[in-house]
Parts: structure tokens; C-alpha cells; sequence
């Protein structure tokens, strides 16, 4: 039995063979033809922030396959009124077939692995968004073919989602540049796992030189769920740190944007990028339902 907890919870190959399959079943959804290899189980999610992408593709994927998921807002399941992790993972593991979760804190997912007897996907946490870089990497394998050798540049706040880029592009050799504001650098750990995996991981003040050459650029939201109260400073110290034409100007002819949305035009991404001809943001948010279904079928079938 398999978790994903963190993107290097998959060895290269594993993510891989994850794009096949997910491409193999985007084929297949747009030919009608249906498979029910999860006829008969459900999946429990969990979820402790807001979600549109990550919840409404899994209940499809769930659909699609034929099993079911039920949704439970962390609100209003007794964890909200102090049952345990484990007591909650424990009793899930009875019913269902896998257990997905949207937590505050990662360790929570990591308590939920623990006493989990069925598989738990990070459906995102404080560290990392594994899910999230499945699509980007099916996405970008559309559009460039290939992942190894191409140059990626992340602009804005190094958060959750720049963490498992990190290190999923060292695992599929991309080299990444990273350009953040001091003080809003991804973590330090996550930084040197990925250079222990052999990523080429450069981390600069710039977002000029990140954005230099690069095949995709890509950024995320300023206010990370969680960081509200940090609004009106995080808009000021970031606000040099906008994708906007000029930085489109600098990459590579045919770069791709990327976002994982929800996007605020205007502060990290500007309307005229975000709606121009280098924007793939909703294919990539479409890929989520694609990338999600093969990794169900992998951790659940
Ligand atoms: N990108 C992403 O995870 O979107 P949601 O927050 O809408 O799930
Ligand atoms: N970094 C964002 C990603 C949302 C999908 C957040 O954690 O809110």
C-alpha cells in the first residue's frame, strides 16, 4: 500500500507511468469509452480549506471509474469537535477504499497515513500540493513533449505548491529557477532534499533571471490559504513579482504560463498574460481530473 503524502513519495518512473495512464484515460473520456475499475469503492475526502479543482475532480474521477466519493468538511465530521486523526483514519479505513486530504497543517496527513489501513493522498497541506504537480507535468508533456532539459521558472511566493514543483522536478529533470522576495524563499529543507535528488535548483531575489529562457513560467496566488492576515503586506512585498508581458518577453518563444488557479489578475499574473496565447491554465486545470484518475486507479485498484 502507497500514500502520497509528498511528490517524492513517487520515484520517477512511478510519475511516468501516472502521465501515461492519465493520457490514456483523457483519450478514452473523449471517445466515451468508460472503465469501472472502481466499481464498488469510495473514496473519503477531507477536506479543512476551500477547493474547487482538487474536490470537483476527484468526485468526477471517482464518478468516471465508477466508485463514489463522499465529501466531508472537516467542519462538520467529529474531527471538528475533537476526534482524533487516528480514531478518524482508523474508522474511515473500514468503509472506504482511500482517504484524501485538504489540511492546515501537513502533519496532519501524515498522522492520517499512520493509522490508515487505505492509501491517503495529500489533496494539499502547508508543505506540499502533490496532485497539483501530477497535472502540471501531464500538462507540460503535452505542450513540450518531454520533461527532462526544459527550464522551468517559478515567480512569487515560495509556498506549498513551489515546494512539490521543487522536487518534482528533480525527480523528472527539469532544471527549476525560483524568484522570490527575501523572506518568502520555499523551504530550506525542501530545497536541499531536491538537490540531494540531483535537481538543478536555483533560488534568486530576480525574477528577470528566473524568467531568462525559460520553457514555462509559472506562479501561484500571493495569500496562500491561511495567510489572510498577512494581505496587505504580502500584495507590497511581492508586488515586483507579477507574470507580466515583460517577463513573457524574456523566456523562450513558444514558454507556456502555468497557474494552478485560483488566479488574482493583477497581482501575480497579469489579465493581458493570463488571457494571452502563452496561457495553458485551463487545460492544466482540466489535466487535474486526468492526472487524478490515474493516480487513484494506481494507489486504489
Ligand atoms: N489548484 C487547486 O488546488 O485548486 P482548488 O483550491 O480549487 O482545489
Ligand atoms: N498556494 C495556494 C494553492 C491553492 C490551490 C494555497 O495554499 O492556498
Amino acid at each position: 500500500m502507497k500514500h502520497l503524502l509528498s511528490i517524492t513519495d513517487l520515484t520517477s518512473d512511478e510519475i511516468i507511468e501516472i502521465l501515461d495512464m492519465a493520457e490514456d484515460l483523457k483519450e478514452k473520456r473523449v471517445r466515451g469509452k468508460v472503465t469501472d475499475l472502481l466499481k464498488n469503492k469510495s473514496l473519503a475526502m477531507i477536506f479543512e480549506k476551500s477547493s474547487t479543482r482538487t474536490r470537483v475532480s476527484f468526485e468526477v474521477a471517482m464518478s468516471d471509474l465508477g466508485g463514489h466519493s463522499i465529501y466531508l468538511n472537516s467542519r462538520d465530521i467529529q474531527i471538528g469537535r475533537g476526534e482524533t486523526v487516528s480514531d478518524t483514519a482508523q474508522v474511515l479505513s473500514r468503509y472506504v477504499a482511500g482517504i484524501t486530504a485538504r489540511v492546515n497543517s501537513h502533519k496532519t496527513v501524515e498522522d492520517l497515513a499512520e493509522h490508515s489501513q487505505v492509501p491517503v493522498i495529500n489533496a494539499l497541506s502547508d508543505l506540499e500540493h502533490p496532485c497539483q504537480i501530477l497535472s502540471d507535468f501531464l500538462t507540460i508533456r503535452e505542450y513540450k513533449n518531454r520533461l527532462k532539459g526544459l527550464k522551468f521558472a517559478w515567480i512569487g511566493d515560495g509556498n506549498n505548491v513551489c515546494n512539490s514543483l521543487i522536487l518534482g522536478c528533480a525527480l523528472v529533470g527539469m532544471e527549476i529557477a525560483v524568484a522570490c522576495p527575501e523572506g518568502y524563499e520555499p523551504n530550506a529543507d525542501i530545497v536541499a532534499k531536491g538537490r540531494e535528488l540531483g535537481g538543478n535548483i536555483n533560488v534568486t531575489n530576480d525574477p528577470q533571471e528566473a524568467a531568462r529562457d525559460a520553457d514555462v513560467l509559472y506562479t501561484d496566488v500571493w495569500v496562500s490559504m491561511g495567510d489572510e492576515e498577512e494581505r496587505e503586506k504580502r500584495l507590497s512585498d511581492l508586488a515586483d513579482y507579477q507574470i507580466n508581458s515583460e517577463l513573457v518577453g524574456l523566456s523562450k518563444h513558444n514558454v507556456i504560463v502555468m497557474h494552478c488557479l485560483p488566479a488574482h489578475r493583477g497581482e501575480e499574473i497579469s489579465a493581458e498574460v493570463m488571457e494571452g496565447p502563452h496561457s495553458v491554465v485551463f487545460d492544466q486545470a482540466e489535466n487535474r481530473l486526468h492526472a487524478q484518475k490515474a493516480l487513484i486507479l494506481k494507489l486504489m485498484a
